[in-house]
């Protein structure tokens, strides 16, 4: 009987062991599988196909592949829909069992995904959205931001709004995270600097019915106006801001997604426009530089934020991967990694705050022909305050 459970065993494990060794070679050989989640369709599609391009060009510029190991897509279309998003991020994660998740655009769609990311364990880094919880309350070890949280670009115009003199201020946005935690952001910069928002307007994310709203800005006649909108209702919001010939009277502010991505649609409308962001298109350094050319020649399309925060996305998972050879289930190795790397941004160089969002220098832009040129640096290295973030 002895025999034979000796032979059991040996035999179990000649079977066993290089199935282990095989599934750990598994790890750090064959395909990444990495899941883009994004919007192709709605208001935000254009921004989901730019990060898309941006991750797929810092891809290209290594051989196509994330520390040296081939990369398997699976694409989610999420339509900027908070109500699918579980499901969708349930499809990349459950079903095609992907390494690595990339999304998303919606401040909504991005915490369904880092919910399930934390519970799953499963790496995310997002691209875009700005929600501030996503690094607050629901950070994590294995949750990064290439992107900025909404607090940021607020913030930073609260501050320049502030020092032009303006006092009593409109805000006008989108009712959802985004839009909510831009004028939040702002207003805590503004009214500490002795500024007033007197009123705050909103309307349904994405409608752009906005003739009401602009004639009750104009029968308030406020100092100025601070915006958040993007996308094609971005452009929308800007032409009808200007056919409404408020530009004369109330000047325009808003977080720099107004403006990108958008001027071609835009075209006289956007003239002049002040906009804070982590980005402008005429940093003239060396790495923007070469990054605008290489963008252009592989898209025959300028680029814009949203292309570089997915140009960063990879350089994130490039930095932190290579550190563990491309070996996935080195979580703690990975992470320590991460928080020390200097990404080499087109932006300008950057770190990964202790919450795992970029510690970066916002832009004063302004609005020339079909560009967003930089007047320079509005809040230098600046920080979200990661309220609620334990870890
Ligand atoms: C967001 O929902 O967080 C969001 C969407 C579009 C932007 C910026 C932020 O351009």
């Amino acid at each position: 009987m002895k025999k034979f459970q000796h032979a059991l065993l040996a035999s179990l494990c000649a079977v066993a062991l290089p199935l282990l060794s095989g599934n750990a070679l598994a790890q750090n050989t064959g395909k990444i599988k990495v899941g883009l989640m994004l919007p192709y369709t709605g208001t935000f599609a254009a921004l989901g196909t730019a990060i898309e391009n941006g991750f797929k060009l810092q891809l290209a510029e290594q051989g196509g592949k994330i520390a040296g190991r081939e990369v398997e897509f699976f694409k989610v279309d999420d339509e900027s829909d908070p109500s699918k998003a579980t499901d969708n991020v349930n499809k990349l994660v459950k079903r095609d069992q992907v390494d690595i998740l990339v999304g998303s655009v919606h401040s909504g769609v991005a915490m369904a995904m880092a919910k399930v990311a934390k519970d799953t364990n499963t790496l995310l880094v997002v691209p875009n959205a700005g929600a501030d919880a996503v690094t607050g309350p629901m950070c994590a070890p294995n949750i990064y931001r290439s992107s900025f949280s909404n607090y940021q670009p607020g913030y930073a115009m609260g501050e320049v709004m502030a020092k032009k003199g303006h006092k009593k201020v409109v805000t006008i946005t989108w009712k959802y995270a985004a839009g909510d935690e831009s004028v939040k952001g702002f207003k805590e910069a503004f009214e500490k600097k002795g500024g007033q928002v007197v009123k705050e307007l909103t309307l349904p994310f994405p409608n752009v019915e906005f003739q009401a709203l602009l004639t009750e800005i104009a029968a308030t006649k406020p100092d100025a106006v601070y915006t958040f909108f993007a996308g094609g209702g971005a452009v929308k919001f800007v032409k009808d801001y200007h056919a409404a010939g408020l530009r004369k009277t109330i000047p325009l502010y808003g977080a720099g997604f107004i403006t990108d991505g958008t001027l071609e649609a835009q075209g006289e409308a956007a003239a002049g426009l002040l906009t804070t962001l982590h980005y402008a298109d005429n940093l003239e350094t060396a790495r923007n530089n070469s990054f605008r050319l290489a963008y252009v020649k592989a898209y025959k399309l300028q680029p814009d934020v949203y292309a570089v925060q997915g140009y960063d996305a990879a350089q994130i998972l490039q930095a932190g991967l290579t550190a563990v050879k491309g070996d996935v289930s080195k979580k703690a190795e990975m992470a320590a990694a991460m928080q020390k790397m200097t990404i080499n941004s087109p932006r300008g160089p950057f770190k990964l705050s202790k919450a795992n969002n970029p510690i970066q220098d916002i832009y004063l832009r302004e609005v020339k022909g079909r560009e967003n040129l930089s007047l320079g640096v509005a809040s230098k290295q600046l920080a979200d305050p990661a309220r609620g973030c334990r870890m």
